[in-house]
């Protein structure tokens, strides 16, 4: 039966997306991503071997499935061929399994060093941003200077690209950044070279002839809800919409052809970069979630913020994109603590409220309860999970008033869950 599904994280990334999509992705003919770029790390876990995804799509391990960049990414040349080589020991065929929107914004050398002009214009007001030239790239689109991945064979390419280059110049030295990015620029342009040998075209087509014959589709979502450009915690967020809408716009799905959107959320929250998390722990358990989940970021190598699961947060998430069945990771990360906190509501200005701030400030408390602990040593069904995680699972419910069908309790694809029907 013909579908599309959706994947997103509800929080501020990083929550197993990339494991998830790939442990899905034999129920589809074809995986997508809709937004983002390489400021997204994506890990998959499977056969002993870890595999770190930024633009490529999570279903690339799976040789029958289709995998599509849709128009909605912003792709980096450079980081699109250190991936392409990464997946060279492995039995894929990318050239043929791998198909690039041409309407897909390019990623030009000067963008990552305008995202640092900008970054360290901002002081102590800094974003926190991975400095992959998300934002830049996302300014052009949306200003109409950007240039396409299907841009690259036109005649006109490089007079195009040095027009840009050099508005990007004027910027820089305005920011007063160093200038010189000749070696990314030979860089870049070999890089093109290698994408010329990729399916490049208008995959809005492929995408709704694959409906239209049958098919079946899961668009794997960057990011979070909460760093989403209109709903995030503005102006700490990405620049693409990471919500259900996103993959309407970022691949060219009516919104009538989606079915599940499947929501995935850590067991506890983290956030990479500067900005609000009402449930943040600065202090010894914070830095001891951290541990246990080895919580350092997929694409910075930076340490994430840890905290205590949001459930306002997560059902301002759940409600913005209509997710239909949730996903709960890092189960394993909380087993063995005596006791595990929950925040229901926020306090601000001396009132309770379960809304997601529009600002969320110190003076604003989340407020928590606490919730008996478990231990996930050993095997399980979903039903035989202990007793507390269980009563952890109905709150979520309860709350959010969407299923947890499937929890993940380790990195790798075999610790997996999933809710008998
Ligand atoms: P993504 O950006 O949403 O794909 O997530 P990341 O790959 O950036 O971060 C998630 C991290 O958690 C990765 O290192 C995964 O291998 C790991 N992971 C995913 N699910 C689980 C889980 O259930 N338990 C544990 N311990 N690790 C997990
Ligand atoms: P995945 O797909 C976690 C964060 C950055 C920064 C803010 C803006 O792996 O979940 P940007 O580079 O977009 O200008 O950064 O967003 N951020 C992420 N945090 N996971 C991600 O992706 C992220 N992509 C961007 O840390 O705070
Ligand atoms: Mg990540």
């Amino acid at each position: 039966m013909s579908k599309v599904d959706v994947l997103l994280g509800l929080q501020w990334g990083d929550e197993g997306k990339g494991k998830a999509v790939d442990f899905l992705a034999p129920n589809y003919d074809i995986v997508a991503r809709f937004q983002g770029g390489p400021n997204a790390g994506h890990t998959l876990e499977f056969k002993g071997k870890k595999h770190v995804l930024h633009q490529i799509p999570s279903g690339i391990f799976h040789p029958n499935i289709t995998n599509i960049i849709g128009n909605g990414v912003v792709i980096d040349p450079i980081i699109f061929r250190k991936e392409i080589n990464a997946l060279q020991p492995f039995d894929i065929n990318p050239i043929q399994t791998l198909v690039l929107s041409n309407k897909a914004q390019l990623i030009i050398p000067t963008h990552s060093l305008l995202d640092k002009g900008l970054e360290q214009e901002k002081g102590t007001n800094k974003i926190g941003s991975t400095l992959r030239g998300i934002g830049p790239a996302y300014q052009d689109k949306v200003g109409r200077y950007g240039l396409r991945v299907g841009d690259i064979t036109e005649a006109d390419f490089k007079a195009k690209y040095n027009k840009l280059t050099s508005q990007h110049v004027a910027m820089l030295q305005r920011l007063g950044v160093a200038v010189d990015f000749t070696a990314q620029e030979s860089e870049f342009f070999e890089s093109l070279e290698i994408l010329k040998r990729f399916k490049i075209q208008s995959t809005e087509y492929l995408i709704n002839n694959a409906i239209l014959n049958g098919k079946s589709i899961l668009a794997e979502g960057a990011q979070g809800t909460l760093l989403d450009v209109e709903f995030g915690s503005y102006p700490y967020v990405t620049s693409s919409n990471t919500t259900a809408a996103g993959a309407c716009t970022g691949l060219g799905i009516a919104p009538n052809k989606i079915k599940n959107i499947f929501g995935i959320f850590k067991a506890y929250c983290t956030r990479v970069g500067s900005g609000p998390f009402p449930t943040e722990l600065e202090d010894e358990q914070g830095n001891e979630l951290r541990r246990l989940g080895n919580e350092s970021g997929a694409t910075t190598g930076r340490p994430r913020r840890c905290g205590w699961l949001d459930l306002p947060a997560l059902n301002y998430a759940c409600m913005l994109n209509g997710v239909t069945q949730l996903f709960m990771t890092k189960a394993d990360v909380l087993s063995d603590m005596q006791r595990v906190k929950v925040c229901y509501d926020y306090e601000i200005n001396g009132k309770t409220t379960k809304e997601f701030p529009f600002q969320y400030s110190r003076m604003h408390t989340a407020k928590c309860r606490s919730i008996g602990g478990w231990s996930l040593a050993g095997k399980f069904t979903f039903d035989s999970l202990p007793e507390n995680l269980l009563r952890f699972i109905s709150e979520i419910e309860h709350y959010t008033r969407v299923p947890v069908q499937m929890i993940s309790t380790g990195p790798d694809r075999e610790d997996t869950i999933i809710k008998p029907n």
